[in-house]
């Protein structure tokens, strides 16, 4: 008997597709056969050429749902928000317009059409008092960028729209056009001989992107909905992680300062003892990250070092 297949494209729409994430998320989803994907980000102009891209500003409700309603996707990643943690404390309003309103507004056109919504959260919802974190456990943010991410949160809960929440920290890794992430700027700037100050007082599990891509690939093939922590194998202070990226790149360790957080007299209290227990997502979704040394020999590998 002959069966005729025809292939069914899930359409999806990152949001956000110029910064860091939404980048590497539009690089993972273009190479996809059955996916039709759209970017925007609040850019006129998209960084990543070969896909076709809108420019839009998630914070004007009219204009976001405008392109939802004509694009009609099956997803909608949100990797879009005000990420600046230290000006979030002056910047209050726009950050909670993006933040919160934009998520919102993304929401609520989102479940007009009933696509799925992938919002990415962060562990700054927690005051790092008692970390790693498991998904149920009590937010208590430090900070306005923290506020904002967990209003995020709630506002998407409460929406009635279908909804999966993604808390990350400290993501890492290669994503064509990107700002430098947190290893190639220690790369830089150690392989420059310029000292770096680190902090030996924060502690998480930094997330390498590809992991982060990978789990919004398995929600998306699973149509997973709810909370799920990503982030990385090793829970260590970011003093650490540099020196475990120094020792890698053969980098000179007597150019990383050790210092306290304290010392940095930034606007946003940070949280300290953090991270993020990632056994639910193990578990529920068959999330494996990797560990690393294995993420800085593929970031190694794509650079050409
Ligand atoms: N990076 C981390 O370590 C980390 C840790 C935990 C959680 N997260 C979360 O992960 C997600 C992705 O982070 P990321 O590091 O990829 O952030 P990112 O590089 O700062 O990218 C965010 C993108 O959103 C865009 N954007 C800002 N306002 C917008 C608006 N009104 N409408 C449309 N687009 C807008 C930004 O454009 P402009 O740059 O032009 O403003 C930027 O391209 C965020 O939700 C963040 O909170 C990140």
């Amino acid at each position: 008997m002959m069966f005729s297949h025809n292939i069914i494209k899930n359409r999806i729409l990152v949001v956000g597709a110029n910064g860091m994430l939404g980048l590497r998320t539009i690089d993972f989803f273009s190479k996809k056969q059955n996916v039709q994907l759209l970017g925007c980000s609040i850019e006129e102009n998209p960084l990543y050429k070969d896909v076709d891209y809108i420019s839009c500003d998630i914070s004007k409700r009219e204009n976001i749902k405008k392109i939802i309603s004509d694009f009609y996707p099956d997803f909608i990643i949100n990797a879009a928000a005000y990420t600046n943690v230290d000006k979030s404390e002056t910047e209050r309003e726009l950050a909670w317009k993006i933040n919160v309103k934009g998520v919102e507004y993304l929401a609520e056109s989102a479940r007009n059409i009933d696509a799925h919504l992938i919002h990415i959260s962060s562990d700054y919802i927690f005051d790092g008092k008692n970390g790693p974190y498991h998904e149920n456990e009590k937010p208590n943010p430090l900070g306005y960028y923290g506020r904002t991410k967990l209003a995020s949160e709630n506002a998407l809960r409460i929406s009635g729209a279908m909804n999966t929440i993604l808390r990350t920290n400290v993501l890492y890794g290669l994503a064509a056009q990107s700002r430098p992430d947190f290893v190639r700027w220690v790369i830089q700037t150690v392989g420059d001989k310029k000292p770096v100050r680190i902090v030996t007082d924060q502690i998480n599990n930094p997330t390498f992107i590809d992991d982060l891509v990978q789990a919004i690939s398995i929600v998306i093939e699973f149509r997973k909905v709810g909370i799920f922590n990503i982030g990385g194998q090793e829970f260590l202070s970011r003093f650490d992680f540099t020196s475990i990226i120094a020792d890698y790149f053969n980098l000179d360790k007597g150019l990383i300062i050790p210092i306290l957080t304290v010392e940095l007299h930034q606007p946003a209290k940070r949280p300290l003892k953090s991270g993020l227990i990632t056994l639910k997502a193990q578990t529920e979704i068959g999330y494996k990250p990797c560990s690393i040394i294995e993420s800085l020999s593929k970031m190694k590998r794509e650079l050409s070092l």
